[in-house]
């Protein structure tokens, strides 16, 4: 039994013929094969009912919201800010306007960073923390700061495992330290960072902590609020819902110490030349025509996997991730990058004296679909001294079977080099 606003509904049944059946492109075939859908971490595929509701807002209820007085506005205005109810219950935010609806992880991120700049936040010499695992998105937008700012750019430090050096971490932390931002999940390695432990000792020091949760949304339930984290982020379209829409979370106190990011329609309260006002948050935060056709195809993505058991989800991609690691690792010199004690359903791996992009081009015939390449994390193909790894993702729509391709397929591929 699951509870969902207030009344206690029964949570589906876990049926994997069943979910597959909701997500129609996992019928197509590729190449003349059935597709093997396994590049979840870069995006994962919709539901029907997420392509319906975005169909429906199109076909039937289009027109921009917040200042119109008529009907379609009024409901297209209703849909946009049930989304974000959606939302705030998804994440077990305190309060909707706490919520702001962005493009995704990568602009959540640079909306902090530009903002805390322009908030004059940081002095000269404050330091950064960041991690060796992080994604581009979370490096590239302190390094503005870094420029703009003079601030320095700390790196925590990662075991061969691909896990934190938890110890390293406790040692960066001084008094210059004003800000961390960590991923929760590695998208190129799986690690699940301990990011509550992050955030208790960065509290000790009033140090507020951002959690890149863009591979985490999917994979796990997320509670903001036992988290304590003072801004979370994630992108729809890797939590089974459109591209170009994502959630800032922030708490009321962060939000409202940041100036606005991007100034325009919507996010004043009045304007004259001379001076303008802002509105309250979330609005401050979102100037512009939003993407109202995405928040509510997101909106539809949580009621999907809210008919779950989210527990169950997890316990199956565990499942599958254990069965994957397993098979993957009886390929003879195939090496996963990434062995860390917890995992979500991401397994990163070389082939010895074959190029992953040979791998990921040769697998494709076959109707595999993974990703080769530095996976926005070349610092961190840095550090395991690769130029690419070979990854496969799993959502739970996947199957033993398609493992069980993937590793056929990749025995073709070593017998095509030998
Ligand atoms: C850990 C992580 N952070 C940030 C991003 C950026 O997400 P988006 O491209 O949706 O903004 C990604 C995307 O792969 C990611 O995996």
């Amino acid at each position: 039994m699951i509870k969902q606003a207030s009344a206690i509904i029964e949570a589906r049944r876990f049926n994997l013929d069943e979910i597959r059946n909701d997500f129609p492109i996992l019928k197509r075939t590729v190449n003349g094969k059935q597709l093997v859908y396994l590049d979840n971490a870069a995006t994962s595929q919709k539901p029907q009912c997420v392509i319906d509701s975005i169909n429906k807002y199109y076909s039937f209820e289009n027109a921009n919201i917040h200042r119109g007085l008529y009907f379609l506005s009024e409901i297209a205005t209703e849909s946009y800010e049930n989304a974000r109810l959606k939302g705030k219950e998804f994440l077990n935010a305190l309060s909707s306007s706490e919520l702001i609806f962005v493009k995704g992880t990568t602009e959540a991120i640079n909306l902090v960073a530009a903002s805390l700049s322009r908030a004059n936040y940081f002095r000269e010499g404050d330091e950064v923390i960041i991690s060796h695992m992080e994604h581009h998105a979370n490096i590239v937008p302190w390094q503005f700061l870094v420029e703009h700012d003079k601030i320095k750019l700390k790196v925590i430090p990662i075991t061969d495992d691909g896990e934190l050096d938890m110890e390293a971490f406790k040692l960066m932390l001084n008094d210059r330290t004003k800000f961390i931002s960590v991923v929760h999940i590695s998208n190129a390695l799986g690690t699940i960072n301990p990011v509550k432990e992050i955030i208790t000792l960065a509290h000790r020091r009033n140090i507020p902590v951002f959690i890149d949760g863009a591979q985490s949304a999917p994979h796990m339930k997320i509670d903001v609020q036992d988290l304590d984290c003072d801004f979370y982020a994630l992108s729809g379209h890797k939590a089974f819902g459109p591209t170009g829409i994502g959630v800032l979370y922030g708490k009321t106190e962060m939000l409202e110490m940041l100036p606005p990011y991007q100034g325009g329609g919507d996010m004043i309260r009045t304007v004259t030349f001379e001076k303008t006002t802002y509105d309250d948050i979330p609005h401050k935060f979102e100037a512009g025509t939003p993407n109202i056709a995405g928040s509510i195809g997101f909106g539809t993505a949580i009621d999907y996997i809210n008919q779950f058991d989210r527990d169950e989800l997890t316990r199956y991609e565990n499942e599958l991730l254990e069965y994957a690691t397993n098979s993957l690792n009886e390929i003879d010199g195939l090496k996963i990058i990434g062995n860390a004690k917890k995992k979500a359903s991401v397994i990163s791996f070389v082939i010895e004296g074959i190029h992953p992009y040979d791998i990921g081009t040769i697998i494709d015939t076959d109707g595999i679909a993974i990703r080769t390449g530095h996976h926005c994390t070349q610092p961190l193909m840095d550090r395991f001294k690769l130029p690419a790894t070979a990854r496969a993702s799993f959502a739970f729509y996947n199957t033993k079977e398609e493992v069980d391709k993937l590793v056929q397929s990749l025995l073709k591929v070593k017998r095509m080099f030998v």
